[in-house]
């Protein structure tokens, strides 16, 4: 408890500046990302949004949108190996990183064919992109190359895209970290941007960002703390949560109109950890989520029968 407790304090700090923090990030985070190699969660990443893709029907041509994108753009790029699409890759502040990204990428090309299911054909586009993502020294280089548009947005609303522009809209690790004043108009505004019938693909970590540096508290420590508690002690600037859980997320986007296609989540036991008044009456579901995997869909009104117009 005193190290979740201490790096709670350091996070608070941190946000009196939170441009210092960006700073570090971006020069000292260079530094140890260029150190570290592939892990096997980026490997599980990959497969995981080529397989949805698959799934979920991404078409040549669709144009796709890709929120909080952050250093790597590790979907997008991964998608595009695979997917002749557009993607507007959106953030709210630049922290990306080439090189690493190269290297990231050089690594999995050599475990790419034993992961991911294609033929020959699909190899060598995989191959020769990789090959040439490799060779590029800039990112309008980079983007000219894959048809990728980049915007920053410190606002980190929605509202400039227009009315169905995208044919999915997609995030990883992004949605915990949206502002709980603006989130339901945040959902609302990814329903508007997609097109019928299109789907919408989120994971959500619903953990507790702390525990990420205090590995020996509970992953869903957060749960013990009250809402003036968490505001006063905790909750931060620059590693933001929102403390949404799994029965919420579910209830934001169905009020919004989305209907639930698939769902994937991650449970963990959270033992005898004690619940703030605040979660007490939530069920298990809820305490115990910490992640959630979930495609949602805008239904196609073309496709609703109107029983009201057919006498
Ligand atoms: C934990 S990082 C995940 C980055 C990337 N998706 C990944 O998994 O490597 C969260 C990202 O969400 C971005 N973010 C925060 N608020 C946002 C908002 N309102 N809209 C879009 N992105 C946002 C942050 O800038 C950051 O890049």
């Amino acid at each position: 408890m005193i190290k979740y407790l201490f790096y709670g304090a350091t996070f608070k700090i941190l946000s009196i500046s939170p441009k210092i923090y960006r700073f570090l990030g971006n020069t000292l985070g260079k530094k140890w990302r260029m150190g570290q190699d592939l892990s096997v969660y980026h490997v599980r990443r990959a497969k995981r949004i080529v397989e949805l893709c698959k799934r979920y029907q991404i078409r040549e041509g669709d144009k796709l949108l890709e929120l909080g994108t952050g250093w790597l753009h590790w979907e997008s790029i991964i998608i595009r190996l695979f997917f002749d699409v557009k993607i507007v890759l959106f953030d709210i502040w630049d922290n990306r990183q080439l090189k690493p990204l190269q290297r990231f990428l050089s690594q999995y090309a050599k475990l790419i064919d034993a992961e991911i299911c294609m033929n020959q054909t699909m190899s060598k586009r995989v191959h020769k992109y990789i090959k040439a993502i490799s060779s590029v020294s800039s990112y309008d280089e980079l983007y000219n190359m894959l048809d990728f548009e980049y915007i920053l947005e410190p606002s980190g609303t929605l509202q400039h895209f227009q009315d169905e522009t995208f044919d999915s809209v997609f995030s990883y690790n992004v949605l915990e970290h949206i502002d709980k004043n603006i989130v339901s108009r945040y959902v609302h505004d990814i329903y508007r941007i997609l097109k019928p019938g299109r789907n919408t693909m989120h994971w959500i970590d619903i953990s507790d960002h702390i525990t990420n540096y205090a590995r020996n508290a509970s992953r869903k420590q957060y749960l013990m703390f009250s809402d003036a508690l968490w505001k006063n002690l905790l909750e931060n600037k620059v590693q933001y949560i929102n403390r949404i859980q799994r029965s919420e997320w579910i209830n934001l986007f169905q009020e919004n109109g989305f209907e639930i296609v698939d769902e994937n989540s991650l449970y963990m036991d959270i033992g005898n950890l004690k619940i703030n008044k605040k979660y007490e009456n939530r069920d298990i579901h809820d305490l115990e989520c910490v992640s959630l995997d979930i495609i949602y869909r805008k239904q196609n009104p073309n496709y609703i029968i109107n029983f009201a117009s057919s006498d």
